[in-house]
């Protein structure tokens, strides 16, 4: 018998919802994104995403059901993401998902959105086994980590600052490239070449440190402004990114090697980026590793990945109480 179960994620900026069965097949996937909402601010406002997650939520579920062609009557368990994110947000989420599961009699199964950005490769490619080496690279998180076993984390570096997408939407205001950032950088990396010599912080660690970095580029453009001297912009973008990616990609490499794992998965927001994936999939086949990325739709927010960890959580018989709450800052 299947197990239909229903995710729904409001986290930051997308009010998702999405129906998978069996942890695998992707029955809908619905995302309102906020991002015409928050663009003229340069970045995500709390109380903007609260009232639109509000005003989303409910057609965003009724989607959901409807595209996957089933009923609430055909659901096994409802996920949610419980944290971390903003608190307006996950709230909204969490009292959606409460409500059905209460009055349906369905099980409800709280879910870390970080853990779902790791799920969304197990969504992608289900017969995948621990061990394996995962960098988690979202605009809240920098995270490398070895999965001993499914749901078993040991973390071997993270980030002391700033996160890889945040460095990435910082910079990208300072160059006037709008918001998101990460696809706006991506876009301009592409026709710049990587003439400026950016630093590169923790040589020696697994952690991850980007402000330096960050401040390299902010102090740079500054100075051309103060000495009304012409900066490329599409330069600085291609130096920046190459920047981040070389420390993600040697750190990455360096923890598979550590633990001697063959496997290694890329997951959150700054996944879908093409310079990473290409650089990253070229290092490990270097090194005789294997790499894993979920399509693009599933790196940035969605609520199929939660759905997935759903899935894994309800085998294990895994039931959250009524009372469970928004964590903002929960971890792993
Ligand atoms: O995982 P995500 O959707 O939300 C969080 O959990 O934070 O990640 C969003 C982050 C943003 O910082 C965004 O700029 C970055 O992912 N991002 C990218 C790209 N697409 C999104 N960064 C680099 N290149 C991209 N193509
Ligand atoms: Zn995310």
């Amino acid at each position: 018998m299947s197990i239909n179960i229903l995710g729904i994620e409001s986290s930051c900026d997308e009010t998702a919802a999405a129906i998978v069965r069996d942890g695998r097949e992707i029955l809908s996937n619905i995302i309102a994104t906020q991002i015409p909402w928050h663009k003229e601010y340069g970045g995500v406002v709390p109380e903007i995403a609260s009232r639109k997650h509000l005003e989303f939520i409910v057609p965003v579920i009724k989607k959901a059901l409807k595209e996957a062609n089933i009923s609430l009557d055909e659901l096994d368990g409802i996920a949610v993401t419980y944290g971390p994110g903003l608190v307006g947000g996950l709230l909204v989420g969490l009292s959606a998902a409460k409500a059905l599961a209460y009055s349906r009699n369905l099980p409800l199964i709280g879910v870390n959105h970080i853990e779902g950005h790791i799920y969304a490769n197990f969504l992608a490619y289900p017969q995948l086994k621990p061990p394996l080496i995962c960098l988690t690279v979202s605009g809240g998180h920098t995270t490398l980590l070895a999965i001993t076993k499914l749901g078993s984390y040991e973390i071997l570096g993270q980030t002391r600052d700033d996160a890889a997408g945040e460095a990435y939407d910082k910079i990208s205001r300072v160059l006037g490239l709008g918001y998101p950032g990460g696809p706006a950088i991506e876009k301009a990396a592409k026709e710049g070449s990587t003439s400026y010599i950016f630093p590169k912080a923790l040589a020696d660690e697994l952690d991850f440190s980007f402000s330096g970095l960050k401040t390299a580029v902010i102090n740079l453009v500054h100075n051309a402004e103060q000495k009304e001297e012409k900066l490329n912009v599409y330069d600085l973008a291609a130096s920046f990114q190459a920047a981040v990616i070389e420390v993600l990609v040697e750190k990455t490499i360096r923890a598979a090697k550590l633990k001697q794992v063959k496997n290694v998965l890329l997951s959150g927001g700054v996944a879908s980026n093409e310079a990473l994936r290409t650089a990253l999939n070229k290092a490990c086949q270097k090194e005789g590793l294997t790499l894993y990325y979920p399509p693009k739709i599933l790196c940035t927010d969605n609520a199929a990945m939660i759905a997935c960890t759903g899935y894994y959580r309800f085998l294990e018989g895994e039931r959250a109480a009524w009372d469970l709450n928004a964590d903002p800052r929960l971890g792993f």
